[in-house]
């Protein structure tokens, strides 16, 4: 694992997009792994920046999302599909095909999961996979849990997720119980990993991440696994190092 602790929330973003811009000039037609959350929002605010400026071009770019809410449609302002096009897909050239989101509505959602998967595995899985974390250790959508769901799922969230998320919504009555994420395999498999994370509300997530026992309890441990993790952290994340 590589670890960097930038000064504050704007050069982490800044060294997120720029690691991400890397990956796409090396490999236009690279398969991204994407995150939501308020974490990568300044890293996609900097990727359109970049992209108006053309120093990087996503038009041969392949993205899968991490995860999205089941019962939310595509246009629900808190789908995390609405949350992809809003902050960095209507800005940028990602040919609308090539934009991969799981969809929670559907009534078949275990053969969406199913589905996702083959797809993610017929293009050859991902390049580079950006991940945001819980405080209670999840990536994705992946809870802490006594056993491990490899392939992407339905999962129903935990109250602590649950509660953290509700600051996006009028009432914690509106969050979704349960979500598909993208399942540690996929994760795990892909080339290269980012995870991001700032203030002091994820120093012990963090912590526990980088030195602290491998465990489905805390999703975000089994990084420790991969041989090219890199993780960018603010000063306020890096606290308990
Ligand atoms: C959500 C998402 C995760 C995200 C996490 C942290 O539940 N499913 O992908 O990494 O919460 O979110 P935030 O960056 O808003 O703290």
């Amino acid at each position: 694992m590589r670890l960097q602790v930038l000064e504050n929330y704007k050069e982490m973003s800044v060294k997120a997009a720029s690691i991400i811009a890397s990956q796409v000039i090396l490999k236009p037609d690279s398969n991204l792994g994407l995150a939501t959350g308020s974490t990568p929002l300044g890293m996609y605010d900097k990727l359109v920046e970049m992209y108006e400026e053309d120093l990087v071009n996503f038009e041969k770019v392949v993205t899968f999302n991490l995860d999205e809410y089941v019962g939310l449609a595509a246009d629900h302002p808190q789908s995390y599909n609405y949350y992809m096009f809003d902050n960095f897909f209507e800005m940028v050239n990602v040919p609308k095909d090539n934009i991969n989101i799981p969809s929670g509505i559907e009534d078949d959602l275990k053969q969406v999961c199913k589905d996702y998967d083959q797809k993610i595995n017929d293009y050859g899985g991902i390049d580079l996979q950006v991940l945001g974390i819980g405080k209670n250790g999840h990536i994705g959508f992946n809870e802490p849990d006594n056993k491990l769901r490899t392939n992407t799922h339905v999962v129903e969230l935990n109250d602590e997720t649950i509660n953290d998320n509700s600051r996006f919504f009028d009432s914690i009555d509106d969050v979704p119980k349960k979500a598909i994420s993208m399942g540690m395999s996929s994760i795990m498999k892909a080339q290269k990993i980012l995870l991001l994370a700032s203030g002091k509300q994820k120093a012990q997530a963090i912590k526990k991440a980088i030195n602290g026992e491998i465990t489905t309890e805390h999703p975000a441990s089994l990084l420790q696994l991969h041989s090219d993790v890199t993780i960018l952290v603010d000063k306020d994340a890096a606290k308990l190092i």
